[in-house]
């Protein structure tokens, strides 16, 4: 009876990998009996899955933290136990430091060794407390992941982690370890089986993952275009995604793939972080803006229709206000259909935070405003573009509003439309009829 089941409770805070995480935690809880909920009063184990990426982020689990404690408290009132996991990127870095602040946390567990979750739950309800496994094993996690059946028409892949790129403001390369790329044969097999519980869509996920280098069957490396070939090839794959790139990384044939592979979808994501060469190099980002314009040149002389996203940091330590205009002047040149814009946020271990040249709050304020005002008439543009227009669009979700579902344009946009839950996991062409910021809305052309 499914009442006699354990719950397990999971939360994401932070990028898509770290979503990517918190699906093969849940196939792990799953594959060991429990059943999901939503409701974290009714949880045995509650996994809070956290990002370091800025201060923010990382503090947002402490005051989690706090609210999950007293739920706890609250069961143990009630006779029925509860066990609080921390695991991704903040475990990673805190380690046990976050006991300190939140002892009722039993589990803390890193991003490269989740799969060992069972043998830590173990230990935890044989009596053992403030179990910490941040490890970067010699073993590949994946090797050791059940998979579950989990159905989504779009599904994440993971294909790359880590990142030795050591930009100076970023905690990723510490948190995340040495890239590391998973095997071809290992890749086609996940998809395979997202395909076989219903995936249309797959993103390819990797901190870096134009870097990509796999070991294909044969023992040859395989890069990202040649990769994305392999994926294209499988049957019920109706597209492709691929997210973040690095410029430095942004090879001919990935670049070219864009024009050949008609699965690829015309989009991409590639950060720039700042517009001047000199903020780039104290960033430690091996491109200079004339390479990023490069490569959006050779993007678009290939296939036109290509919409670009970014990351950009305002407020890095020494960013003048001359810096900060070269910022604005780039973002004016490329032109994006979207943007996630941030203040720089001193990280403890970066070589940045070290700088002596900090921007104060205010300044960082001031221009973060500024870029995301630009950016935001840049992205209704964009939309605008398409009203009257028709464009396919892949359904995978239910709408707010019953009688509504939403579904992506090849260019990420969210698209709703008065439509019945039978079209999920389709894709059908759609005539826009109006244009928002954030989404559009249409009706399908039956
Ligand atoms: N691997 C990806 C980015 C990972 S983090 C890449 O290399 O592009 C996502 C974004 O967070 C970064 O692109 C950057 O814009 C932002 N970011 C990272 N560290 C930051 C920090 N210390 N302060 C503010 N933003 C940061
Ligand atoms: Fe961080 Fe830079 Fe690596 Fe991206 S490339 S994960 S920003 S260090
Ligand atoms: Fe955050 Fe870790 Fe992702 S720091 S952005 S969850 S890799």
């Amino acid at each position: 009876m499914t009442d006699q089941k354990k719950r397990f409770y999971i939360k994401s805070f932070g990028c898509q990998m770290n979503v990517y995480d918190s699906g093969r935690m849940a196939d792990i809880m799953e594959t060991e009996g429990y059943v999901a909920t939503s409701d974290m009063e009714d949880a045995d184990i509650v996994i809070l899955n956290t990002c370091h990426i800025r201060e923010k982020a990382a503090e947002k689990v402490y005051s989690e933290l706090g609210r999950v404690r007293q739920i706890k408290d609250a069961r143990r009132e009630a006779g029925k136990d509860m066990l609080i996991t921390v695991a991704g990127c903040v475990a990673q870095a805190e380690g046990e430091e976050i006991v300190k602040r939140a002892p009722a946390v039993d589990i803390i567990v890193g991003p490269q060794t989740y799969h060992r979750l069972p043998e830590l739950v173990a230990r935890a309800h044989g009596g053992q407390r403030h179990i910490v496994d941040t490890d970067f094993p010699e073993e590949d996690k994946f090797k050791h992941l059940p998979l579950g059946s989990r159905r989504s028409p779009s599904a994440f892949l993971t294909v790359q982690e880590g990142c030795d790129k050591f930009c100076t403001f970023c905690v990723v390369p510490y948190t995340r370890g040495v890239e590391f790329s998973r095997p071809v044969a290992e890749i086609v097999d996940e998809a395979e089986r997202l395909v076989a519980s219903g995936a249309r869509e797959i993103t390819l996920l990797g901190q870096n993952v134009n870097a990509y280098h796999g070991a294909a069957p044969d023992g040859a490396t395989c890069r990202l275009a040649a990769l994305l070939e392999r994926l294209g090839q499988i049957e019920g794959i109706e597209r492709l995604r691929y997210t973040t790139s690095h410029p430095a990384d942004m090879d001919e044939d990935l670049i070219v793939a864009h024009r050949d592979h008609p699965k690829l979808m015309p989009y991409l994501h590639l950060p720039f972080q700042a517009g001047s060469d000199r903020i780039l190099a104290a960033m430690n980002r091996k491109h200079r803006v004339a390479d990023y314009l490069a490569i959006i040149e050779r993007l678009r002389a290939v296939r036109p229709d290509i919409a670009l996203s970014t990351d950009i940091i305002v407020g890095f330590p020494g960013e003048t206000d001359k810096d900060f205009e070269a910022t604005l002047k780039l973002v004016d040149t490329v032109k994006f259909a979207q943007a996630y814009s941030f203040k720089y946020s001193s990280r403890p271990g970066t070589p940045a935070a070290r700088l002596e040249a900090q921007i104060p709050d205010a300044v960082k304020s001031e221009r973060l405003q500024v870029l995301q005002a630009q950016l935001k008439r840049q992205q209704i543009a964009f939309n605008q573009s398409f009203a009257g227009r028709t464009l396919p669009v892949l359904f995978d979700r239910l709408g707010r509003n019953a009688g509504q579902i939403v579904g992506r344009s090849p260019y990420l946009q969210a698209v709703h439309v008065p439509e019945g839950p039978e079209l999920l996991g389709t894709i059908a062409e759609v005539e826009i009829v109006t244009a928002g910021p954030n989404s559009l809305e249409g009706v399908v052309n039956h």
